[in-house]
């Protein structure tokens, strides 16, 4: 038994996945010694419904100098958020002299909209590579961890935000109140703070489990980040779904009586009633699922290796380092898998050391068989890889269950 990190109540555990890496901890050749892990775990809070882990790999491990992920990777991510960016500016952003801040900001992909749109803007990442990417692009960013200090920093340099976003990055962070408080901190009277997340009622329905990781320390419906936000004195006025990442949701939090909520709220609170998103049965059914997709994907890689088929992993993704780690996939059966990210290439993938190729060693030869781990990228990876299907190449997918394309 475990206790919520938010609200103090019991956390049931209604699945793990063993001995796991760090997701984006990427290794360099010959220097694999004292690689760290940890136990893959995840709940359900009784109380507040907030689904979590257990286990919680220290932020500096995690997000630091030389974390490779860069948004930008996704030519779909880079619209996705070039359209958030305009929505603000005609909206939130169209007043006078407004200021905004992106927690978790990376390469800078949305704020460089901004940035060009000549609005006073603030990009707060722990990631000094992915800081200098933002500052490359036009973008003004501090390496820093969001929390209350920083918070207060930011406002008395810049004064206050009138619009704080942050996408797949707050819920990665276990010590979410301290985000909170550094929010109440920034935040205008009149400001909203949206966050974009992957959105479990997708995550469940779709049996992703290897969006399970390090990184995802919580896992966000629309009745825990109520609950959530409303201990830390904020009110949830919209929820929107989006059809990033395999399923996500953009939640909008203001001061409690600054903003009218919008009907979106009740319709999804009823939706996740229905669905059971705060029963432990739902999830204990996942867990299941989980294991019934292992046991399919571990039985046709093996099928596929006996009959001399070749096979190459897809995106070297943090979801992979579960989907690997937990089925117990080999360079046997994957000799290794294609990204397109400069700092993950000549790299091992976590726990597995299987190496990462640039995009390039895909076609040269094509294998016979690629396992697609950036599944939720599936139609941007097979339009950009039309060539492997139409040369008799075939797609493995594993989520919702194991299939071939
Ligand atoms: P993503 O699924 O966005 O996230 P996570 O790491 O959180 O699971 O990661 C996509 C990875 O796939 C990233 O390393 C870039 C890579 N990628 C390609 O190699 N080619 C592509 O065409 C796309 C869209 C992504």
């Amino acid at each position: 038994m475990s206790l919520c990190r938010i609200c103090g109540g019991t956390v049931t555990e209604f699945v793990e996945f063993g001995r796991q890496p760090i997701s984006d901890a990427f290794l360099v050749p010959g220097r694999t010694d004292g690689e760290y892990f940890y136990h893959l775990a995840a709940g359900l809070c009784q109380s507040c419904t907030m689904v979590q882990l257990l286990a919680e790999v220290p932020r500096e491990m995690m997000f630091h100098e030389d974390y490779p992920y860069r948004t930008s990777e996704s030519a779909s991510m880079a619209k996705h958020f070039e359209l958030v960016a305009k929505r603000f500016l005609e909206t939130e952003l169209a007043g006078p002299d407004p200021f905004v801040v992106e927690i978790g900001s990376n390469d800078g992909v949305m704020l460089k909209t901004i940035s060009d749109a000549g609005v006073r803007h603030l990009g707060v990442d722990p990631s000094a590579g992915a800081a200098r990417a933002a500052e490359r692009a036009g973008v003004r960013a501090r390496v820093d961890f969001f929390e209350k200090t920083s918070a207060a920093a930011i406002r008395q340099a810049d004064g206050p935000a009138k619009v704080i976003f942050s996408a797949n990055t707050f819920s990665h962070i276990p010590y979410i109140g301290s985000v909170l408080e550094g929010v109440g901190e920034l935040l205008a009277d009149d400001g909203v703070f949206v966050f974009e997340e992957r959105y479990l009622a997708d995550i469940v329905a779709s049996k992703a489990f290897d969006q399970i990781y390090d990184e995802h320390y919580y896992l966000f419906c629309v009745r825990s980040v109520r609950n959530l936000v409303e201990r830390y004195g904020f009110e949830l006025v919209d929820v929107e779904h989006l059809a990033v990442h395999g399923g996500a949701a953009r939640y909008t939090v203001a001061r409690p009586g600054a903003r009218r909520p919008n009907a979106a709220v009740a319709e999804f609170l009823d939706r996740e009633a229905s669905l059971g998103l705060a029963d432990l049965a739902t999830f204990t059914q996942f867990a299941a699922n989980a294991k019934v997709i292992r046991d399919d994907l571990m039985t046709l890689l093996r099928d596929l290796r006996a009959k001399g088929k070749t096979i190459v992993g897809y995106g070297a993704t943090a979801k992979s380092a579960t989907a690997i780690n937990y089925c117990g996939i080999t360079t046997e059966l994957v000799p290794y898998v294609c990204d397109s990210t400069p700092d993950k290439q000549g790299k091992l993938m976590p726990g597995s050391h299987i190496p990462v190729r640039p995009p390039a060693a895909f076609s040269a030869p094509y294998p016979d068989y690629a396992l697609l781990f950036a599944w939720n990228h599936a139609e941007e990876v097979m339009a950009k890889e039309k060539e492997f299907q139409e040369s008799g190449g075939k797609w493995i997918l594993y989520v919702p269950d194991v299939h071939v394309v």
